[in-house]
């Protein structure tokens, strides 16, 4: 019962698009955290939660230079965090850790769009339980729509020729339930499912009324990273990382994402033949096996069934159907001047080594594991910095900071890859690597209230790699 081998294929599920309403000059929203049942296999349903439906939950569609407000009522009987991975905004609307909303209450922040246009998302980030709400379906997207990306003529009809897939795995027992794995294994790697779903969907189709589809893709999974491709080999024309648009379309065949990464590519049906997209995951523990690469995610330690990949490793992803009457759309040249980061603008240079400890026993950053009692840094508004990750362990980790997007100056030395040259907020640390962001906190000063930087591999997060910082009057 691996992914792929069932052959048979379902409609892509879309998340409903909300755009709120706009109330006294804000864009409001309503929403409810609620716990549901979903049928990961036909016939088997399995406790969930979700934002507004029974797992997973509405695209949220605002604009940037808008004020935006929240009225989120937790209907779980547990407490609950929605956090807006991606965006500046005042601490207390962060909603990190800190942000408790207990049983039956009401959270309703507020702040200002100051992202460029592009896919965001929120989810959990419930202190220690991050990982397991995010699983029963506590994620959705976010798009934030612009003046600058507008002008060029993109593929922007929500669900016709411009859709969110949220690629994510589950672990799907023998008798069709899901089980959230808490074993060493997936206390240490991460849990990682045996069965993909895109918007909650296996084994997803879609069928394409046009001849240019823009997909944005959004690694929601806890743990597992995904080298996307189509199959066959055929270009992708990349457009946009985490914050918004590259500086022109970059051809690539294969694009690999870690949790919390999103990237947007553009697909071109003119020629009227289906399409595939698939992944596969890539080793991310090194050393395991002699350095060479070939670790436990490597399929020898583990076995198939338990943590194995699907399909021997290659996945189906989403078929697109392209209709006949396509036409082929040319893109633009160009997308965004995005400038070359300068790091000599930065003032300081701030160190964080990320590391595991023994057999994943000491998840820490800098030494220290995830105290919500300790700022762990404390960092001026308005100067620029320099931050530069160093990986201790042998396994990758996704490096995600609060309240920002950076730019990534090197890994190791050398330029980073084409999704690499835009804005990001989450930046892979792989194994024996030093990856220097130039990074700037604009506004929004709190001496007491933190943010929180960390691993987006969720076990990781809520074993305590992950520290806490706060922006100052400088
Ligand atoms: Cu997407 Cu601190 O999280
Ligand atoms: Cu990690």
């Amino acid at each position: 019962l691996l992914q792929g081998s069932t052959g048979g294929s379902n409609p892509l599920a879309i998340p409903p698009l909300q755009v709120g309403r706009i109330e006294q000059g804000e864009r409001v929203f309503r929403l409810s955290l609620t716990s549901g049942q979903k049928e990961f296999v036909a016939g088997v349903a399995s406790p969930t939660i979700g934002i507004d439906a029974p797992y997973l939950g509405p695209t949220l569609e605002m604009r940037r230079g808008e004020r935006v407000r929240f009225h989120i009522d937790n209907n779980l009987a547990e407490g609950a965090t929605v956090h807006w991975h991606g965006f500046e905004l005042p601490a207390s609307a962060d909603g990190g850790p800190h942000q408790l909303i207990c049983p039956g209450e009401r959270w309703s922040p507020s702040f200002e769009v100051r992202q460029r246009a592009s896919l965001y998302w929120y989810h959990s980030h419930l202190h220690r339980r991050a990982g397991s709400q995010v699983y029963a379906g506590l994620a959705a997207p976010i798009y934030v729509r612009d003046d600058q990306e507008e002008r060029l003529g993109l593929p922007s009809e929500y669900g016709i020729d411009d859709i969110p897939l949220i690629v994510q795995d589950r672990m799907i027992d023998g008798s069709g339930q899901l089980i959230y794995p808490s074993g060493m294994q997936a206390r240490m790697m991460g849990v990682r499912g045996n069965r993909i779903y895109v918007n909650g969907t296996e084994d997803a189709v879609f069928d394409a009324a046009t001849g240019q589809l823009r997909l944005r893709l959004l690694n929601g999974s806890n743990a597992r990273f995904y080298d996307f491709s189509l199959e066959g080999g055929a270009p992708m024309q990349l457009i946009a990382s985490d914050g918004g648009l590259l500086d022109r379309p970059h051809p690539v065949r294969s694009l690999r994402l870690a949790p919390g990464e999103r990237a947007q590519i553009i697909l071109d049906l003119a020629e009227g033949r289906p399409l595939r997209l698939v992944a596969s995951s890539p080793d991310n523990m090194m050393g395991m096996m002699g350095g060479q690469g070939r670790g436990m995610m490597g399929g020898g330690m583990m076995g198939r069934g338990n943590d194995g990949d699907p399909s021997g490793g290659v996945f189906r992803i989403l078929d697109i159907r392209p209709a006949d009457t396509a036409r082929s759309v040319r893109l633009p040249a160009e997308l965004a001047p995005l400038g070359v980061p300068d790091p000599s603008l930065a003032v300081r240079t701030r160190r964080f080594v990320i590391d595991m400890g023994m057999m994943g026993g000491g998840m820490s950053i800098n030494d220290a594991a995830m105290d919500m009692d300790v700022i762990n840094e404390r960092v001026p508004v308005g100067q620029w910095e320099i931050w530069e990750i160093a990986n201790a362990s042998m396994m990758a980790h996704p490096f995600h900071i609060h309240n920002t997007q950076f730019r990534v100056i090197e890994r190791n030395g050398r330029a980073p890859p084409p999704l690499e040259t835009g804005y990001k907020d989450t930046v892979v640390v792989n194994p024996r690597e030093q990856v220097r962001v130039l990074v700037r906190f604009e506004e929004n000063t709190d001496p007491d209230l933190p943010y929180m930087y960390h691993c987006h591999i969720l076990e990781h997060e809520d074993a305590g790699m992950m520290g806490q910082f706060v922006v100052m009057n400088s």
